[in-house]
């Protein structure tokens, strides 16, 4: 290819230079009243940054920098991670200064993408595509049109829609607070030229701030290229500044999260009352009852019903299993074809094998529980190993805790525990043992034996009920 033509190519070619993230998260967030700074304010049980890191994260940058401000060092040590780049900036002097902080550990043939700690609804897709506009001095520049633009900076273009700069509200004309078109903020631009634009920010608006934005017009004034990129809709790109705005968020958060599901194929009885977080797979026709919260990583096999009110963190759940309302379940691995609830509780380390039937009130915690077993009534299962086909009668106990230790309690394949049992760990019953309703256990049970051990019931023939005295003659 001859030289000019490479050049000319080597300009239009879309960025292969490598991508540097920067996300702006020193502001305080007054707004929101709170006592935790704002990017650690939850979004669907994780922390706004949490979501700008993840999605940071997804388009496998070569660094990403985290520019964070006063009180920040609890940001600092939550997310305590390696691969991050810390830059403190010390006074809130305004979105360029703060990019400023982290530039120097930026080298110049970098591409650098500008995220923000209190944006956290943005779409990878969307990234991706700015990313793809940009290229060696040019600036991509994330764009939306919004029905109310109070409060954002407005896109400034010229009669034939070329783009001149963004201005801020509080610096806008009447007119130009008409425009719709508003700054997201994100943007892409090289490491060059942006330590260059930086450098030259002068604080002259009525805010007295280095703004970012101002580097829009200085590429104006030197003919480079600025490529502007719609988002999506207007939820994509909503700050979260204070908490109306936050549950704004949440919400469009629940909903982006069952429209996904749905699309997966899984009935959600109100799309509108459910929470889902994390990692969630599910299988064909799952189906999942109003105000179900699902905290992943949870996994639901084929045919999987959810009833109402059902709270779920790092589970799994085999095929056809139905768990009735109101089940708190964390932590537990279920088989198929199970029955469970209403108000089970399983607490940390539960096993469940297939076909178990659980019922009202009872609580499993590390514990496995073997195929085909019942415990359907107000029990406690804690620290046991219960076999197959094991039935535990009402009201039944595992008695692990001696104030000091926990201890085991093992049940074997077939054994039938009478209602009301207290089983005393460490305790063994034998395969196919039978023990006596009302039993307190405390040695091991033999195999295929009844034992009981409670007091022989008597009946005194003579006894009287007393009788009020008589009154007084
Ligand atoms: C900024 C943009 C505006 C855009 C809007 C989109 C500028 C000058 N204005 O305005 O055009 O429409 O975002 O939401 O950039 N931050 C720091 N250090 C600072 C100041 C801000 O880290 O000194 C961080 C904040 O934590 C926040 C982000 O930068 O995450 C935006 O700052 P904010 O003050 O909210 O900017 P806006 O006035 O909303
Ligand atoms: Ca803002």
């Amino acid at each position: 290819m001859p030289r000019k033509q490479a050049k000319a190519a080597q300009q239009a070619a879309p960025t292969t230079a490598p991508l540097s993230i920067v996300i702006l998260a020193a502001g305080q967030g007054k707004r929101m009243q709170s006592d935790i700074p704002k990017v650690l304010q939850p979004l669907a049980g994780a922390p706004m940054l949490a979501h700008v890191l993840d999605l940071a994260a997804s388009l496998t940058p070569a660094a990403i920098h985290v520019v964070y401000g006063h009180g920040g060092e609890r940001v600092r040590e939550l997310f305590d991670d390696a691969r991050l780049r810390w830059s403190r900036q010390a006074e809130q002097l305004g979105t360029g200064d703060a990019l400023q902080q982290a530039m120097p550990e930026i080298p110049d043939s970098h591409q650098v993408l500008v995220l923000y700690g209190d944006v956290p609804l943005l779409l990878a897709d969307t990234l991706r595509g700015l990313v793809a506009r940009s290229g060696a001095g040019r600036v991509a520049l994330l764009t939306a049109q919004l029905a109310d633009a109070g409060g954002y900076g407005r896109v400034v273009r010229d009669a034939r829609g070329k783009l001149r700069g963004i201005v801020e509200e509080c610096d806008a004309t009447a007119k130009q607070r008409q425009i719709h078109e508003v700054n997201t903020g994100v943007l892409v631009a090289s490491a060059r030229f942006l330590k260059a634009w930086l450098a030259r920010l002068r604080p002259r608006n009525a805010q007295h701030e280095y703004y970012l934005t101002d580097i829009v017009s200085m590429a104006v004034r030197q003919k480079l290229r600025i490529e502007t990129v719609q988002a999506g809709d207007a939820e994509e790109v909503q700050g979260v500044n204070d908490r109306q705005q936050l549950a704004l968020a949440e919400a469009e958060y629940r909903r982006r999260r069952a429209r996904q599901l749905m699309t997966q194929g899984v009935t959600l009885i109100d799309p509108a009352r459910i929470d889902l977080r994390g990692s969630i797979a599910v299988g064909r026709d799952v189906l999942l009852d109003v105000n179900v919260v699902l905290d992943g990583p949870v996994a639901l096999g084929d045919g999987v019903r959810v009833g109402p009110n059902c709270v779920l963190k790092n589970v799994s759940i085999g095929a056809r299993t139905v768990l009735f309302a109101n089940c708190v379940l964390q932590d537990a691995q279920i088989g198929s074809d199970c029955q469970i609830g209403p108000f089970t509780r399983m607490r940390p380390k539960v096993r469940i094998a297939n076909g178990v039937h659980l019922g009202n009130f009872v609580e499993i915690k590390n514990s496995d529980i073997g195929a085909g077993s019942k415990v359907n009534h107000l029990s406690y299962v804690g620290d046991s190993h219960v076999g197959r086909a094991v039935n535990i009668g009402a009201g039944s106990i595992t008695c692990n805790y001696d104030g000091a230790n926990k201890w085991r309690t093992e049940i074997g394949d077939g054994a039938f525990i009478g209602s009301g049992a207290m089983l005393v760990a460490p305790v063994k019953i034998g395969d196919g043992a039978t023990i006596g309703a009302g039993s307190t256990i405390t040695n091991d049970a033999p195999a295929e034996k009844l034992t009981l051990a409670r007091s022989r019931q008597i009946t005194l023939e003579q006894w009287q009920r007393p009788r009020k005295n008589p009154p007084k003659a």
